[in-house]
């Protein structure tokens, strides 16, 4: 198996209209502060929802499922967002959306399965042979090309690392400069070279450049302590995806040939159910030698009710399994028929034997002062101006429909504003675009009223 060029396959949240929230907001005692953290209210759930995280954290929770119900608007996809900023970025999360299943192309358990691996991390523990410093020098020597026609190649690489211990140059192979250019390494990071693979990896700037500029991005590390060849414990986390993904790759070698192969071959690797069982097996065995280390994540549905009877029974088995994810599905349906089962109406449109090994967290609607607390949150965070009258009006629409499409109203109304000449959001904004658009209730009232008008 291979784990040493393993490429995280993380999906990009969609998390725009969330941005604001950076945890649950809970005091030591895992009690809601009525207003952290970018949340507002809802305190009940937050409570709820940091009780699963420190089961999480504490491992008692692997194979268990918790369901966030409640109308729409009402943070159940704000507060699962919250729970994956709490757990850390080293508690996989993956996100999606029931209706991901359906996809013309992917079977339904496929596009299911995928997402259960990518909520499942493995921490590798192994105790290398590696160099590692400060980089002091870095020098491509080049010669004129063996095979002779036009331009140089490198022959080989000359690298200074520095420890708070001593200096050390090397001459490394010409393949070690192209990792190196890879990782973007200057004169000033800190990396390790892994002798054995010569893999380089690149873990910050040295924090003696830190008055230097001052990027946010960038992450300073101290200088290594120790030599610079050593022995290190490195640790790497990774999900069960990624390691699928990194061994489905064909595996050609570097000639012509089979570069051609992989050109041709579609982009899309396939990785078979075997795959994953070979996978699984290794894991296992690394885990019973103790190199390696299972970290479930977190597996969030949204909009579970999109799911049918097929894709719940596969969860259902999958949650069984010894290597499973927690799972966190949210829903605004009540009672429903459960999709694919026609006959069959159940509480939120899911399989009664699935609801009965869940945790169920409610959420209730917000009043119209929570409700502009958190529309100031969101106008701050988009750098809006809004003043307080249409705060009262937007929390006003708000009640009468769902606070997400309020919260929708705020770009919008901000551009009507700078139209009127305005910098800061009034009531007359909010009216006028509140009267543009409409949201889902009054549309389909309009909708019923005039039948007779629309194609059926
Ligand atoms: N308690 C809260 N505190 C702060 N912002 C919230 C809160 N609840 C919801 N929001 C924000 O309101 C909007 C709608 O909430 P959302 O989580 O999408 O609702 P749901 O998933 O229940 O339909 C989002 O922009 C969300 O970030
Ligand atoms: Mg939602």
């Amino acid at each position: 198996m291979k784990i040493e060029e393993v490429k995280s396959t993380v999906k990009t949240q969609r998390i725009s209209s969330h941005s604001h929230i950076k945890g649950l907001g809970l005091d030591e005692n895992g009690v809601p502060i009525p207003v952290a953290a970018g949340l507002v209210g809802q305190e009940e759930a937050r409570e709820a929802a940091g009780i699963v995280v420190e089961m999480i954290k504490s491992k008692r929770m692997a194979g268990r499922a918790v369901l966030m119900a409640g109308p729409p608007g009402t943070g159940k996809t704000a507060i699962a967002l919250a729970m994956a900023q709490e757990l850390g970025s080293k508690v996989p999360f993956c996100p999606m959306v029931g209706s991901e299943v359906f996809s013309s192309e992917i079977k339904k358990t496929e596009v299911l399965m995928e997402n259960f691996r990518r909520a499942i991390g493995l921490r590798v523990k192994e105790t290398k042979e590696v160099y590692e410093g400060e980089v002091t020098e870095l020098t491509p020597v080049e010669t004129e090309n063996p095979m002779g026609g036009y331009g140089k190649t490198v022959s080989h690489v000359i690298i200074g690392l520095k420890t708070a211990k001593g200096t050390k140059q090397l001459k490394l192979d010409p393949s070690i400069h192209e990792s190196l250019t890879k990782e973007k390494v200057e004169v000033g990071d800190v990396i390790y070279i892994e002798a054995n693979s010569g893999a380089v990896k690149r873990q910050g700037r040295s924090d003696t450049y830190a008055t230097e500029y001052d990027l946010e991005a960038e992450e300073y590390v101290p200088l290594p302590k120790g030599d610079v060849h050593k022995k290190k414990e490195v640790i790497q986390d990774v999900t069960l995806h990624d390691l699928d993904v990194a061994n489905a790759r064909p595996q050609g070698g570097q000639d012509i040939l089979s570069m051609m192969g992989q050109l041709v071959k579609s982009k899309k690797t396939e990785i078979t159910d075997k795959l994953r069982m070979e996978i699984n097996k290794v894991v296992n065995k690394y885990i019973d030698q103790g190199t390696a280390e299972l970290v479930p994540g977190v597996l969030f549905i949204d909009e579970v009710h999109m799911l049918d009877i097929e894709t719940f029974t596969y969860l259902h088995q999958a949650l069984e399994s010894s290597i499973a994810p927690i799972v966190i599905f949210a829903t605004n349906r009540g009672r429903c028929e459960v999709r694919g089962a026609e006959d069959i109406i159940s509480p939120h449109g899911m399989p009664l034997d699935l609801l009965d090994r869940l945790l169920i967290i409610r959420t209730l609607p917000y009043d119209k002062n929570e409700m502009s607390q958190i529309l100031k949150l969101r106008a701050q965070t988009e750098g809006l101006n809004i003043d307080n009258d249409a705060l009262v009006q937007l929390s006003h629409i708000g009640a009468n429909s769902t606070l997400r499409y309020s919260v929708q109203l705020l770009t919008p109304a901000s551009l009507t504003a700078k139209v009127n000449g305005r910098a800061i959001i009034s009531k007359e904004d909010v009216i006028e675009v509140s009267t543009l658009f409409l949201d889902a209730k009054s549309s389909s009232k309009i909708l019923s009223q005039h039948k007779d008008k629309y194609m059926k």
